[in-house]
């Protein structure tokens, strides 16, 4: 007989007992949806709520599938095993946003489906969207205990797919964004962080010294990506765009500046954790010898 997934699963640990950080990692993932239906209905979404509420569930989506993506880093630098607990929720619900912002899509299209597949076919960020969700329902598809223990080895090849989800998801992003692109240029940068971070050796991955230059690299990166965006994509002139990340005071922080900060607070925590650990391994001091009385 077919075992029923119960929903406690999702705030129970293997051992089916409660599990604190289930349950608050459930409701944190449900704020934004609330947030959004809230505003919706007291204050409206603008001229265009269906149009609105389609870019915040598309940003919610893909700023979950990269926090789902920072789990193995958090592990790797801090320890953090627990954390894998709750990796595959944050990435289901990165799912379960996307497939709300496909929805309301479709409603915004009157649900044709044959209208919106030839908008699909012909609009290559809608092309590149659909690409990526298809992908992204085939890892939430195989995502259960069962799929894991069926597919054994392939489940780690297969799932590995979803740098290739969250890199077009990030692509199509950019793509609509036309003349604005900070939003998904956080995210890119962030993307950037991750894919370099996967590059370095194992031992290397906590070092508090690569850390940093890893905030320098990836917070230059997400500069030189915006720019060489406006450059390749629109007319903007592109070295206004990077002159911008060195005025603050005029422009206010621009996407390199939050990565970097991330990157930096990262950095920083993991030197604290290694000269904590180290002051730890070292022990309480000798006790002074007590001179003996003759
Ligand atoms: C994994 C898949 C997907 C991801 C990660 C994703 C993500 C995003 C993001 C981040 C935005 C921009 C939000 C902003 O900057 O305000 C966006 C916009 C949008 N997406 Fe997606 N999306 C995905 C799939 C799709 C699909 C399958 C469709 C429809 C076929 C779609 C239709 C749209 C539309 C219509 C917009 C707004 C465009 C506009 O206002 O001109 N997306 N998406």
């Amino acid at each position: 007989m077919p075992v029923r997934p119960r929903l406690s699963v999702l705030w129970r640990d293997r051992a089916g007992r409660f599990s604190a950080l289930k349950a608050a990692t459930l409701l944190a993932l449900t704020v934004p949806a609330l947030a959004l239906a809230l505003r919706w209905s007291l204050v409206g979404l603008g001229a265009r709520p269906l149009n609105a509420a389609i870019h915040d569930l598309g940003l919610w989506g893909l700023r979950l599938l990269l926090l789902s993506l920072a789990i193995s880093p958090a592990r790797a630098v801090f320890g953090w095993a627990r954390g894998l607990m709750i990796r595959r929720m944050v990435g289901l619900a990165a799912a379960s946003y996307l497939a709300a912002h496909f929805t309301l899509y479709a409603l915004d299209q009157g649900f044709r489906p044959l209208h919106i597949g030839h908008e699909i076919v012909h609009r290559v960020y809608l092309a590149i969207g659909f690409t990526a969700l298809v992908g992204l329902a085939a890892l939430a598809a195989t995502s259960t205990n069962a799929m894991i223990r069926r597919l054994r080895r392939r489940w780690k090849q297969l799932h590995r797919l979803v740098y290739a989800v969250a890199a077009l998801g990030l692509l199509h992003g950019l793509m609509q964004a036309k003349s604005d692109i900070t939003q998904p240029a956080i995210l890119v940068g962030f993307f950037a962080w991750e894919m370099l971070f996967r590059a370095l050796p194992a031992r290397r991955q906590s070092a508090p010294l690569v850390l940093f230059l890893l905030a320098f690299v990836a917070a230059a990166a997400t500069a030189g990506l915006e720019a060489g965006w406006y450059a390749a994509a629109t007319n903007l002139p592109w070295r206004r765009v990077l002159d911008a990340n060195l005025m603050p005071e005029l422009y206010g922080p621009r996407p390199s500046a939050w990565v970097g900060m991330v990157a930096l607070a990262v950095a920083i925590l993991a030197t604290a954790r290694s000269v904590f650990n180290r002051r730890g391994r070292a022990g309480p001091s000798a006790p002074e010898p007590v001179p003996l009385r003759g």
